[in-house]
């Protein structure tokens, strides 16, 4: 049967917004839960500011906590040497370095400009190699700039090259604050797929306007098999006005399964790791999977 690779950004994406701060015990208890289900790929936290992203100040704490499930890779965000010194030291075989395709997001998000952050990341990737671990990238803004709107291509191909160059192993383009549609998505995953291997690209949707699973329909007819998702729906980017959930990872694996792609997933599991979530932060979540199948975990 055909796979696809799911990458679950729960952990990190789903929790990096949310406002009152979850007990770092409640963040390895859905990590459990979550690499239970048949998740591969998880990420599980990042090392970035504090004071940029206090959700996350536990993460060292979450990465000492992270229960060893055989076949489980887990992962954090770095933005920097002081991100991927913490990585390294509490026990991380991989990372993920992120950068946008806008000059007015990179900004925003990681405080330089894109021409700046090149040697940053170059180095960080450099460094994680050196230590024997897996990088992977990100590139931010995609398909849309809540700062500048449209996002010219050349540009998503000049970071995502660069990316490339540096090492890491496959690059995630990000529709950071959910303005994609289908139409958009093939039309730039083709051009894509032109330059770079579609094994070594992922899609990561944001489903702020309700187009998250038509645009990952729109990537596996362009042949992409790597998505990002989040348990339950949650996510957005702080530095990024109005991003809401990621796709909720529940709704991808009914309709990957019920498509008939493989995900390695138990959907009934899968379920509880939401349902546990959607009870810790006491509210409903967006992903409807979860809605229509909790009463029955
Ligand atoms: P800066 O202020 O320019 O950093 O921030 P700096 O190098 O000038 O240092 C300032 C202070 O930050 C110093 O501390 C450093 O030690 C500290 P002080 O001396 O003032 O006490 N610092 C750090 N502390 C902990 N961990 C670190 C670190 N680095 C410096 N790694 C920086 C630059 C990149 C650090 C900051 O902008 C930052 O943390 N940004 C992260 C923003 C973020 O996490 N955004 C969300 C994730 S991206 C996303 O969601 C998009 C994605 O999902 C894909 C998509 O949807 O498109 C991936
Ligand atoms: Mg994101």
């Amino acid at each position: 049967m055909d796979k696809v690779r799911i990458f679950e950004v729960g952990p990190r994406d789903g929790l990096q917004n949310e406002k009152e701060f979850i007990q770092t015990e409640d963040k390895v208890e859905l990590i459990s839960l979550l690499a239970g289900s048949g998740l591969s790929y998880i990420e599980a936290t990042s090392f970035v500011n504090p004071k940029w992203i206090p959700q996350l100040a536990d993460a060292a704490d979450v990465v000492r906590l992270l229960p060893q499930a055989d076949g489980v890779s887990y992962s954090a965000l770095v933005p920097n040497a002081k991100g991927l010194q913490g990585a390294i030291h509490a026990g991380l075989k991989e990372v993920a370095v992120f950068m946008s395709a806008s000059e007015a997001h990179n900004k925003k998000n990681i405080n330089k400009t894109i021409l700046e952050t090149f040697p940053t990341l170059g180095e960080v990737v450099q460094e994680a190699l050196s230590h024997g671990m897996r990088v992977r990238g990100y590139v931010s803004t995609v398909f849309g700039c809540p700062y500048e709107g449209e996002v010219a291509l050349e540009s998503v191909v000049r970071v995502t090259e660069e990316l490339f160059k540096m090492g890491v192993y496959e690059v995630s383009l990000g529709d950071t604050i959910g303005v994609a549609t289908p139409k958009q998505v093939k039309e730039r995953l083709k051009a894509l797929a032109g330059l770079f291997p579609k094994e070594q690209l992922a899609g990561h949707f944001h489903d702020t306007r309700g187009t998250g699973l038509a645009n990952v329909y729109a990537s596996l007819e362009i042949g992409l098999r790597n998505f990002d998702s989040a348990i339950g729906g949650l996510g957005g980017c702080p530095y990024a006005p109005g991003a809401s959930g990621n796709i909720s990872t529940e709704d991808l694996v009914y309709m990957l399964e019920g498509m008939g792609l493989s995900t390695g997933v138990q959907l009934q599991e899968l379920v509880k790791a939401g349902a546990f979530i959607r009870n810790r932060l006491g509210r409903a979540l967006p992903s409807k999977v979860l809605s229509a199948m909790a009463g029955s975990v």
